[in-house]
This record gives structure tokens, sequence and C-alpha cells, in this order.
């Protein structure tokens, strides 16, 4: 068997607490009652032939080579459909049964081209293996009857082939995309010689519904499904341990590698995130690490308006330490301030928020997280006491009822998704909370039970509805609310969510939701079982999107679905690091471990031991940092990746905030939007090449592995201490693992966190300190980690941001599964074939009403800009709103959105902008 492949015991585990005792091949072994033959053959360390079988998928038992003989039993049952019974004999190895799958293999190998030598897949192939564990020495049929050796190759996909001529039909490509995906691209057509794997409706797999997921390619034990990496390559030589460095899903892999070239990424089984898949980002679209764009060498310019000059790292690294001390020496100690990254690891974030506070001297340091989860971080707190979701992902397996809110997993957190479909399959139900009609709303054997079509900016109306009709109906779990529950702010609050005014009749006209339906989703929700929320941007990105998070809480503790499995509430993070850089102390007022910087025992414990007084007053948010830039007082900014001229609201603010600094500094990949501002740019480096750890969604701290030597030279936790050493502040870490020791000694939450521990259990939910030294599945299981669970009153106040005759349309943002954000990463690799363009989504009426037709150019206007991109005619959204994603810059859609935000957190209402769509009859810039 390759080494480098997870042990596979060919059928699922069995959860069933009964213990069996069975004999097999005269070993007395144990296992849970519905384990099958094969797998507890496996147990034992029997190895019994197999094809069709593997353990990620139920058994199927149509290969017939796993074939066993059973004492009392006629016949030779196949050991993978077979579930043992209490005192079973079972041989495994007997005459006849060596026999008998001899013959199956001659049937399999006298239609099998005879290419091992030459095949991608040698040394990496189940047919090879077993034809030699069967002891196959001849093939007595020969190789002249009908067969499919010259059955046609599908090249179509950009990152597997498909090759007829070595496909057993065993299936278990078929079965991995239904039961792993869940997406059903795949079945099997035909019958007996004529059976082939068939996509779709018979067409090439790009064209087909497949989203390239990768599950059918690791399933497959031939060579039939293969990655063109193996291909091109050759077979990888080692493997290492690591996370993707793309969404907060933080899926397991095994980067499988050839010399320092990596060859393929495998999805780990263990993975307790992904539990064995991937989606078509992690799996494949890692090429951006070696692409040419990568910048590797520093650059630095005096003023921006010149060309870049290559520099030496020490030169870089004296130029922003001098620049630095000048601005601060001239506009004093407040004038710079840094931004941390969730795309890099726990330590590098650590470590440039322990630059802003021990050796710039102040607090001005925020991060990413601000334009996206930060009214979860506050709104979480406050109700529950802690800045991160209730579950693990494994919780949804227990769910009865999920519901949906401004999210959309199958695009953009896709592995979970997947897992979330399994369990729908299975008899959960589904309410989706979205303006836009989403894919989980109906997919294959999937549909939800409510569609809440809200009009958007109106999320507080919908929960306020929602929890009236569970207050008013009688729903309220009232044992937990008056046990874990503080009473005096529970009362307010029902007292206000039962006024008639917040009732689905009377907020209809708001929402647009028939009272109905929101009654009916209520009234699911909290008498249909387990009831599990999950939701994403579409619920912080607005200028209530803490008020929103608030009333998730609230709905969640008065029924008491909090504290246990397959209930919670559930922030599903955008970047890989976003909770990780939240933890680590990224934000202006909160060291790590979400302290405030004034509470004096934590700051105390820092400048202990950092060495140097800290200062207690919060500092600057990223959109004040651009305030006090125009206003003159602010005029250095380090800048870890992250691409603000991109990816924030209000561009032109942005822009003009950066070109009024007199030291800009980039670290990162590739040039991007943001360092055509820049005076000093630090070439980063990727996931690939450094030592670290991320925090998934989940609160879930997995290993990042070096597999390549950093491009540049420097990791970005190197380049950091390196900028604060020449600032005269000694920094002298070794090794990233004595960083993470630095934040368990200082973070109550991560104190029992360590490298070896990491490495001894695969990977820590946090809390992880002495009361949960194995760290923490699911949070408030006993009690709030506040004490008592907190109500808030959550008043509706509706967005200035208001259609009007002038801008009459509503737009609305999003993601898109093969592509990542602002396109950085993904655009440079084969992900691109799926999303050439950014698309405005807009519902037929609306377009019939503007003469717009599919595919047109259209320009998209606001009170703030303009821009264009081609229209999709599509039914996916309702009348008034119109949809985009925002993955590729010349799309430019963020110089259209406002700058209103969040009331407690400044997070940006992208979610949200009155627009007018017309068609296009020139460049936008030209009229805007
Ligand atoms: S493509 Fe692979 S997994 Fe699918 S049926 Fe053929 S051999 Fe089996
Ligand atoms: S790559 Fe994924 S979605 Fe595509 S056919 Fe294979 S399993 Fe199905
Ligand atoms: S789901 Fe997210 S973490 Fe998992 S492979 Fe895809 S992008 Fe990576
Ligand atoms: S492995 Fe059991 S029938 Fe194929």
């Amino acid at each position: 068997m390759n080494a480098m492949l997870d042990r596979d015991f060919g059928t699922p585990p069995s959860t069933s607490e009964t213990r069996v005792s069975v004999e097999i091949d005269g070993m007395r072994i144990e296992v849970p009652a519905g384990t099958s033959v094969m797998r507890a053959a496996a147990e034992a360390g029997v190895s019994i032939p197999k094809l069709c079988a593997t353990d990620t998928l139920e058994a199927f038992g149509s290969c017939r080579l796993c074939l066993v003989e059973i004492d009392g039993r006629a016949g030779t049952p196949a050991s993978c459909t077979t579930p043992v019974a209490e005192g079973m004999r079972i041989h495994t190895q007997t005459n006849k049964l060596k026999s008998l799958r001899r013959g199956v293999m001659e049937l399999y190998i006298s239609d099998h081209p005879l290419d091992c030598l030459t095949c991608s897949a040698n040394g990496d192939c189940e047919l090879q293996d077993m034809a030699g564990a069967v002891g196959l020495r001849e093939v007595r049929y020969g190789f002249d009857g009908a067969n499919h050796l010259s059955a046609p190759k599908d090249e179509s996909n950009p990152y597997f082939t498909f090759d007829a001529s070595k496909c057993i039909v065993c299936s278990r490509c078929v079965r991995a995309c239904d039961e792993v995906q869940g997406t059903l691209a795949l079945t099997v057509s035909g019958r007996g010689f004529e059976s082939k794997i068939a996509a779709s409706a018979e067409e090439s797999f790009l064209d087909s519904e497949c989203v390239s997921c990768g599950a059918c390619v690791k399933a497959c034990p031939t060579a039939t499904l293969t990655e063109k990496t193996v291909i091109e390559i050759g077979q990888p030589e080692r493997s290492v341990l690591t996370t993707c460095a793309y969404c907060g899903v933080g899926c397991s892999f095994k980067a499988q590698v050839r010399g320092n070239e990596v060859v393929r990424m495998v999805p780990h089984d263990d993975g307790k995130a992904n539990r064995g898949h991937s989606c078509v980002k992690g799996r494949f679209a890692w090429g951006y690490a070696t692409h040419p764009d990568r910048v590797l060498t520093p650059l630095v310019r005096e003023r921006i308006d010149q060309p870049w000059r290559e520099a030496s790292w020490e030169e870089a690294v004296g130029r922003i330490a001098s620049e630095f001390r000048r601005i601060q020496t001239q506009y004093g100690k407040d004038s710079v301030g840094a931004v941390t990254s969730s795309r890099c690891t726990n330590e590098e974030t650590f470590l440039v928020q322990k630059m802003v506070r021990a050796v710039f001297g102040n607090n001005n340091v925020d991060t990413c997280a601000r334009v996206c989860h930060s009214p979860t971080g506050y709104g979480l707190k406050q109700t529950f006491g802690t800045s991160a979701g209730t579950q693990d992902f494994d919780s949804v397996m227990q769910a009865d009822v999920m519901v949906v809110i401004g999210a959309n997993p199958t695009d953009g957190h896709p592995v979970f998704a997947s897992r979330m479909k399994r369990r729908l399959r299975q008899g959960a139900k589904l309410i989706v909370i979205d303006p836009r009609r989403i894919d989980l709303v109906r997919t294959p054997h999937i549909e939800a039970s409510h569609h809440l079509q809200l009009r958007p900016g109106t999320n507080v109306a919908i929960i306020n509805a929602l929890a009236h009709v569970i207050v008013t109906e009688g729903l309220v779990n009232e044992a937990f609310v008056r046990e874990r529950c503080d009473l005096p702010e529970f009362s307010s609050w029902a007292q206000f969510v039962a006024e008639a005014r917040n009732s689905p009749e009377a907020t209809e006209s708001i929402t647009g939701v028939p009272a109905a339906t929101v009654r009916a989703a209520a009234r699911l929700y909290a008498t249909g079982g387990n009831g599990a929320i999950y939701y994403g941007l579409g619920v912080t990105e607005h200028s209530q999107g803490t008020t929103m998070v608030m009333g998730i809480a609230n709905v969640a503790m008065a029924t008491g679905n909090i504290g246990r499995p397959g209930v919670g509430v559930n922030p599903l993070r955008g970047q890989n690091n976003v909770q990780g850089s939240c933890d680590m102390g990224s934000f202006p007022h909160e060291f790590a471990g979400y302290r405030h910087v004034s509470d004096e025992a934590a700051r105390e414990l820092f400048e202990d031991i950092w060495g140097v007084p800290l200062a207690s007053e919060p500092g600057l948010r990223i959109p004040n940092m651009f305030d006090a830039a125009l206003d003159g007082s602010f005029k250095g900014m380090f800048i870890q990746g992250e691409d603000f001229a991109q990816s924030d609201p209000d561009t032109q603010h942005v822009v003009a905030g950066l070109s009024a600094m007199e030291c800009v500094v980039v670290h990162d990949l590739f040039l991007n939007e943001t360092a055509k501002y820049a005076h000093v740019f630090l070439p980063g480096a990727s996931f690939l090449e450094k030592d670290g750890t991320f925090t998934n969604a989940e609160r879930r701290i997995s290993r990042v592995r070096k597999v390549m030597p950093p491009r540049a030279g420097l990791a970005d936790w190197q380049a950091v201490m390196a900028v604060c050493q020449a600032l005269g502040y000694p920094m002298q870490y070794e090794h990233p693992s004595q960083i993470m020791d630095e934040i368990a000694r200082t973070t109550p939450s991560f104190t029992g966190v360590s490298y070896a521990k990491l490495n001894e259990l695969g990977s820590i939910q946090w809390p992880c300190n002495d009361k949960a030294p194995t760290g923490t599945p699911v949070m408030h299981s006993a009690g709030f980690v506040r004490g008592k669970g907190r109500f808030i009153v959550t008043e509706y106040v509706p967005t200035e941001e208001r259609s009007t005759a002038r801008f009459p349309l509503l737009l609305t943002t999003g993601r898109i599964l093969s592509q990542y954000n602002v396109g950085t990463q993904t655009r440079r690799t084969a992900n691109s074939q799926w999303h050439e363009q950014d698309l405005l989504e807009i519902h037929p009426h609306d377009a019939e009403q503007r003469g717009i037709r599919d595919g047109d150019r259209v320009r998209v206007a606001s009170r703030t800009g303009a821009t264009e991109l081609r229209a999709e005619i599509t039914d996916r959204v309702a009348p008034g709103v119109v949809y985009t994603t925002f993955h590729h810059p010349d799309t430019h859609i963020n110089v259209v959105t406002t700058d209103f935000s969040d009331w407690a957190t400044n997070c940006p209402e992208y979610k949200v902008t009155a627009v007018q769509v017309l068609p296009s009859n020139g460049t936008a810039a030209a009229r805007s």
C-alpha cells in the first residue's frame, strides 16, 4: 500500500455502543455491532482484497473480490456488505477464496491496458495492488475479446483526466459524488458490458454539473481519474500534513511533494474539519504559490509615482525602521499603525500586533475582520460572553433543523455544505433566510422547507418577527431560560418582541416575506428538535450587523438551542484565519484573548513578558486610520496580506487615505492594488512555505507545515521579526512554536495549546486550558462563558441606504465557489475557467423594464460611483434586487458601495447599496 495514503478500513466505522466478538482467521476481536466483516478484519490486521469498497463510502458489494467464508453459512459472502454477528467465525484466506478472487481479477485484467510501467498511477493503483494480493499469474481469457481499451479520454477538466479505458466500473466515483460531495453529477450508464461512467447527461466533466471537488478522483482505485499534476510531475515522494489557506472551513490536507514541488493536495481522512473531503480551491488551486507574478525580492521607492527598485531584505527593513521612527518623531507616537492578515498564521498575526503595541507603542492595529465578522465578535461576546461560534462542524450531523442566514455555504464553505447536505438528505429540515435563492434552497434530493427571501437590509425585522412568534405562541424553552439566562433582560426582550409592530404581519411590508412563511419557519425552528443556526456575511455586513448577531443569539437562547451537539450559533467565517486573527489581538481595543487594553491585569501580564509599558487607550480602526491620514495625523502603515484598495468599501476614500501617507508598507505575495500606494514592498510567503497554525470557524487550531523553503528567503514571521529588530526591539524566535508558547503564556483560552499537543491530537478547539485540556468542541454546555446568557433588545432601524427613484434597485454581493475574495490567488490558477468575469444577476422583470438582455454590458451606478459589468438574467434574485460577486479587480464593485457601516464595529455595509442599472453605452469611468 502507498505509505502516503490514509489507511483504508474498507467500510465506514459503526457508531454502535454494543460490542460484538468475532473470530477472524483464528484471531478473536471485539468490534462495535454493525461493523462489516471487512472492517473487523482490517482492525485485526487482516487485509481482505477489495476494489469497490473504501472506508469513506457506504459498502456497495459489486466487485466480488472481498469474498470470505463464514462457519455455518452457505456460499462466500462479500465481506464489505456483511455485518459481524456475535460469535461469528470468519475465514479470509482459504484455497477456495484464493481461487475465486484470482478468477475475478483475471476478468478485470483481461479488459485493462497492460501499461503499468508507463501508467501515471504505477505504485499508487489499487488494481495493481490487488492483482499482486490475489497472486494473479496468468489471464486465461487472453486480451483479444471485446474490451474497452480504446475508450476515449475526457481531458476537459483543467485539473484531472478521465481515462475510460482504465475504468473498472466499481462506481466508487459515483458514490463519492453522491455521498461525500452531494452533487450527484455522475451515474453508471448502460448495463453489463456496456456500463460506463457518465458525467451529467453524458457530457464532458467540464460541461457537467461537476464542481471539481476531487472526491471522485480520490476515491478512484485505478488511473481512470487522475490529477493532471501526477501525470505531469510523477508520483510524489513525501507527504506533509497541513491546512488549506483559503476559507474558514480549515480543511486538512496531505501536501504530497516530489523534490520541492507539490504534486497534489489530498484531503486528510483524519482531518476533523473536513473528514477527508475538499473543494476545488484547496484541492487544486494552489498553483498561485509558484506563479511567475510572485514577487520574490523586496522593493522600495521614495515616492509612489516612481518605479519600484529591487532591494535587499536589509535595505527594505532598514527603510521601514528609519521611516517609521522619523514619522513618529515628527508627527507623534500615534502616527503609525499596522493591519494584520486573516490569511497569515496565528503566530504571524500575534507578532504584528505585538509590533504595534510593544514597538510602535500604540494600539493602532486592526484586521480585515473589521470588514467581515467584527459584528460576530462583538455580538456574541455581549450575549454569550465569547466572540466565536459555539459548535464543531461534526455537530451538524445531529441537527434536526438548520437555519442558514445570509450565507451561501455551497459556494463559500463548500466542504461544510457537503456535510449539511448529507444531514439534509438524512431528513433534517432547512430554513434559508436570504435575498437570493442560493443553491441549498433547491438542489438534488434537498429542498428547503422555507425560503424567507427578504429585502436586503431587513434582517433585524425578520429575526424580531421570528422571535415574536416564538414568544407569543408559547414556544420559549422556559426551563432553559430560567436556568441559564439573566431573567430581567429576558423579560424586557420578550416584551419588546411581543409588541404588535414586530409581528410577521406588521413586518411583512418591510421584509417582503409573507407572514405565514415567517410563522411557519419560527414554529419549525422552535419545535423541530435540535435547531442549529449558520450565518455568514449577509448577517454581519450591514449597518445593523451587530444587532442581527444579537438577535440570532436571542432566539437560540429563547428556544434552548445552545450548549449541546446539534444546535448552536455558528458564524461561517470567510477567510482561513479570520477567527485566529481576531483571537490573536488584532483589534485596536483588545489584547489576544479579547481582553480590553484598559484591563490592568492583562496589560501588566504583557508588559511583564514584553518588557515595555503598553498604551491603555484603544487605537485606531482601519477606517479611522484613513480618516486620520486625510487629517494629516496618520502617516505610516504596515499592511500584511490585505488589499484595501480592492476589498474595502468606498474605494476613493481608501485610495485618498493611502496616498496621504508617507510610508506605506505592503507585505504580500503579489503586487496588489494597495501596493500601488506603497513605498516598501516585502515579499510574503505562501502557506506552503512556512510553519504556524490557522484557526477555523469552529475555533479549531490546526498546524500549517512547511512544504518548501520560503521562496523569497523569509517567512512572514521572520520578516516582521526583522522589522522589530531594526526598530530596536529585540525579538529572537527560532521557530513559530516559540511564538505559540508565548501566546499560551498570555492568553487564557490558549494556555493548554502547544505544538507538541497539536502534533499529538491533530487539532484543538479553543478554549484549551486546565479545565479543557484537549479543547472544547461545544461551548456554553454547562453555563455561558459570561455566566448567564444575556438577551438584548434588538430594535430594527432601517438602513439609511434606501432605494429611491434615482437608485431604485438594491445591490447585494457574494462569492462563487471557484473564486476566492478579490481573486488574487484563484485568478492565478485554472479556476478562472469557471468564472472569467463577475456578472450582475438581475430579475427578468427588472431587466425587461430597462431593455437589458442576457449578457449585455450594463452600468451600475450608486450615489458614490459607477462601474460596468455584464448582466445575467435570473430569477434567483427577487425583483428589485441585483447581485454580483467581487472576484475581479476590473469590476470595481466597491466603487459603488457606500460608507455606511455597522453601528458597533464599523463593519461596512457591503450588502445593501441602492443602485440604478441601465444598458451601457460606453465606459463607466467616462460618465461617473
Ligand atoms: S472511474 Fe474509477 S472509481 Fe469510477 S468506476 Fe471507474 S475505476 Fe471506479
Ligand atoms: S469532482 Fe466532485 S463534483 Fe465532480 S464528479 Fe467528481 S465528485 Fe462529483
Ligand atoms: S472548503 Fe475551504 S478550507 Fe476546505 S478545501 Fe475548500 S477552500 Fe479549502
Ligand atoms: S470490495 Fe466487497 S464487493 Fe467489492
